[in-house]
């Protein structure tokens, strides 16, 4: 299938043939994979949790950092979708003997693989998988260095939708290493492409990205200005490992000015709730009586990413 000119997530017809980033994506994609995950969240109530629509495929999982949720939940969704699934423990694999990304895609290509799953350090890696696959072969993004976590995106989109029945007159705030941050690359595309009316960025300077206004966000320094009257928070971790030097005195006075604690959170609305993509580090970012309080859908959203990662899979198979 030929992709569609200058978008390489999209062949011919405009259908979505890789989720490499939700940059490009139009509001009627993102609705349609959320509507579609919408229809699969009751499938976790089944007594078989289990739908037909990728049986007899082959969903290769290729995670070269380090995963929790992400890995987890796509091997549930692609086994919940009746899909074969493998792992590749790229630790232990010919990787370390020097093969090259393209020559592993290749020789998994050679064992009849349908999707690959891929998180990488290097941003644009999956971009450089899905040049290279053969047509019919999808490639997911689950996260490539700074660059994009779009099914991250999307869950968070998803647990919004859920929890405020839509995205018309919402004030949301992401807080804290939005430079180093893939997820908050993500969530600024869809939010602004759903017609989120006010996004607002929460940071010290040295981790915002220069020009950060230009994606549509209002800027914020002061923590507690830029809480005033949202409806939802997400907050986000600090990157360390992808820091290159000190961009903060230390976590400590990071957590007095923009670690979210009961009393900031009081500045939002009433009924905000808070999220975080995870891993939380606590006492960092977020306190524990926030990150565990009745405000806090943070593990609903690693269980709405089951579903929503079913409909990106599904979607890709042509479901
Ligand atoms: N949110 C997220 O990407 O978490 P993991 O690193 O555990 O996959």
């Amino acid at each position: 299938m030929r992709a569609a000119r200058g978008n390489p997530q999209l062949d011919e017809h405009g259908a979505l043939q890789h989720l490499l980033t939700i940059e490009g994506l139009s509001a009627d994609i993102l609705q349609h994979i959320l509507d579609t995950a919408a229809s699969f969240v009751d499938v976790a109530e089944r007594d078989v949790k289990k739908l037909p629509l990728l049986r007899g495929k082959a969903v290769f999982n290729l995670f070269f950092e380090p995963s929790t949720r992400t890995r987890t939940t796509f091997e549930i969704a692609a086994k919940r979708l009746s899909a074969d699934v493998v792992n590749l423990n790229v630790g232990v694999s010919s990787t370390s003997k020097g093969e090259t990304l393209l020559d592993t895609i290749a020789n998994l290509s050679a064992m009849h693989a349908d999707m690959f799953v891929v998180r990488h350090s290097a941003s644009g890696a999956p971009h450089l998988i899905a040049r290279h696959v053969a047509p019919g072969i999808h490639v997911v993004n689950a996260g490539d260095g700074r660059h994009a976590h779009p099914t991250q995106g999307l869950l968070d989109v998803y647990t919004i939708r859920h929890y405020k029945g839509g995205f018309n007159n919402l004030r949301v705030a992401i807080v804290g290493d939005i430079l180093h941050s893939r997820v908050a690359r993500s969530e600024i595309h869809a939010l602004t492409t759903l017609g989120v009316p006010e996004l607002r960025v929460i940071g010290p300077k040295t981790l915002l990205p220069s020009h950060v206004e230009n994606l549509g966000v209002r800027v914020f320094h002061d923590m507690r200005a830029g809480l005033k009257d949202v409806d939802v928070i997400m907050m986000l971790r600090l990157q360390n490992e992808r820091m290159n030097g000190a961009l903060l005195p230390s976590a400590q006075e990071f957590f007095f000015n923009y670690g979210l604690t009961p009393d900031k959170l009081a500045l939002a609305k009433p009924d905000a709730i808070v999220m975080h993509p995870g891993p939380m580090n606590r006492g960092v970012e977020i306190d524990s009586a926030v990150a565990d309080g009745r405000q806090s859908v943070i593990l609903p959203q690693v269980t709405f990413g089951i579903a929503v990662r079913m409909a990106v899979m599904s979607i890709l198979a042509g479901n």
